[in-house]
């Protein structure tokens, strides 16, 4: 093959020529974020296989004046790991290994490219767990999981990613490489470097490696679907189990139109012959049978007008069906405007009351579901019917959700879809914060420059942060 001209084939000279991918076609998934909503284009995908080829890439793209947006899995929800503005994408993926679990310290160090599900694995192989969870098991990255700080189902539990991250190797837009792996749990010399990065969404430095915690592994489980006539009965619940329920590890909230779409779309039978508004899906996982404990506390709480029990992993799989089958079977009906969000736990009710007519009143058409990690706080509000490009609906949820004491991002990041509405999450004097560690970091603006934080003109009118 004769050499490919441009930062294609200075690429290739580090990684190998088939590690750069620079035909369109070859590219396009790489290209495209998970839900069809962002859509770009890169000069080269380039797939770096250690710390040292990263490294390289970074040095050459910045010599080069070329951006990078790093990319895991792909499988964000905010249009943050894909190249908008024709990046380069750094897929992390070839970082893959696993170290062995270390026994005594409960911790284990893995790539940035192993999948959760991987990870999960490997410390259920050591008779422990890693207490991250979401959908996009099998499909996003630890390194992804890291940079977005990624929430899911047990963060009631456990917390978010931030949490389980003892330390990061990392590597910075001049291409110096950070790594703190050594796992110490008191460590208290200064800036907490992992924890920045975690929640960075690759604008500060590139993950290539983290040193996790692991928990103790919780093998009788139980689950139960509560339903409810109302969101606000449900709401009730959830805060009750969550103070009285020690073996808890998710409390689910879905709605009725989410079930009803989930069971056209999937086929399954719908879990009680009625319908109702509101459901709880909760998980009690323990040492002992948790069944127990679960159901004295179900027993006694207010408004739950139908139970199902599981107990043996069929049922409980069916159970959770339900609920993560939503993000595929809310795909099915268009490209979804995803509006992940976090509200008072006292304002959910009135917002699940009010958020579909106030999307309606800017988009007739649409049809907006909710579902989430409710002991959280944490809704994700689906709005499908609308043009990809058309925010006025982000605008007028994202608005109401802030007017209701809210956060416009819980656990999927700002990215690109939500970075033009930061400041009504975020004050002048954050938002200038967060520009000054970027340009301490990241001085030529290379690492993800186009997400998470608002381009500004006023100082130097190039538009970096
Ligand atoms: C989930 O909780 O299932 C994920 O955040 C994905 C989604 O919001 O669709
Ligand atoms: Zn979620």
């Amino acid at each position: 093959m004769p050499p490919r001209p441009g930062i294609a084939g200075r690429l290739a000279e580090i990684t190998g020529d088939e590690h750069v991918l620079d035909d369109p076609d070859t590219a396009a998934s790489f290209c495209t974020d998970w839900t069809g909503r962002f859509v770009g284009a890169t000069p080269a995908v380039v797939r770096p296989g250690d710390v040292a080829e990263v490294a390289a890439v970074l040095s050459v793209c910045g010599e080069s004046g070329v951006a990078v947006v790093p990319q895991g899995g792909n499988t964000g929800l905010v249009g943050g790991s894909v190249p908008l503005h024709g990046e380069v994408v750094l897929s992390l993926r070839r970082l893959a290994g696993v170290d062995e679990v270390d026994r005594l310290a409960a911790q284990m160090t893995v790539g940035a490219g192993a999948s959760l599900a991987d990870v999960q694995r490997a410390a259920a192989a050591a008779d422990l767990s890693y207490p991250i969870d979401l959908t996009a098991r099998d499909s996003a990255t630890i390194g992804g999981t890291v940079a977005t700080n990624a929430g899911g189902l047990h963060v009631l539990r456990y917390g978010t990613t931030r949490s389980q991250v003892l330390g990061v190797e990392a590597v910075l837009a001049d291409g110096r490489v950070l790594r703190h792996l050594g796992g110490l749990v008191k460590d208290n010399t200064g800036y907490d470097l992992a924890g920045l990065l975690c929640g960075s969404e690759g604008t500060l430095a590139v993950v290539t490696a983290a040193r996790l915690r692991l928990v103790p592994s919780l093998p009788e489980r139980v689950t139960a679907l509560l339903a409810f006539d109302t969101v606000g009965s449900a709401v009730q619940a959830a805060g009750a189990l969550r103070d009285s329920v020690s073996s808890l590890v998710a409390i689910e909230l879905f709605c009725g139109d989410g079930l009803e779409l989930v069971c056209e779309t999937t086929g399954a039978g719908p879990p009680f012959p009625v319908a109702y508004d509101a459901f709880l899906l909760v998980e009690g996982a323990a040492q002992v049978d948790p069944a127990a404990e679960l159901s004295e506390a179900t027993s006694g709480l207010e408004g739950v007008r139908a139970v199902a029990v599981a107990v043996d992993e069929p049922q409980r799989r069916r159970l959770w069906h339900y609920r993560e089958a939503h993000t595929a079977a809310i795909e099915r009906l268009g490209v979804p405007h995803k509006l992940d969000v976090a509200l008072p736990m006292s304002n959910i009710a009135d917002f699940l009351g009010v958020v579909g007519s106030r999307v309606l009143e800017v988009a007739p058409e649409a049809t907006t579901i909710v579902f989430g990690h409710v002991a959280d706080g944490n809704l994700h509000v689906n709005v499908v019917g609308v043009a990809p490009d058309d925010d006025r609906v982000d605008d007028a949820v994202l608005g109401l959700v802030v007017d209701r004491g809210g956060s416009i991002s819980a656990e999927h990041g700002i990215g690109t879809a939500k970075r033009r509405w930061l400041h009504l999450s975020r004050s002048e004097a954050e938002i200038d914060s967060y520009r000054a560690i970027k340009r301490a970091l990241d001085p030529e603006g290379i690492l993800n420059p186009n997400v998470l934080i608002p381009p500004t003109t006023a100082r130097d009118g190039t538009g970096r942060p």
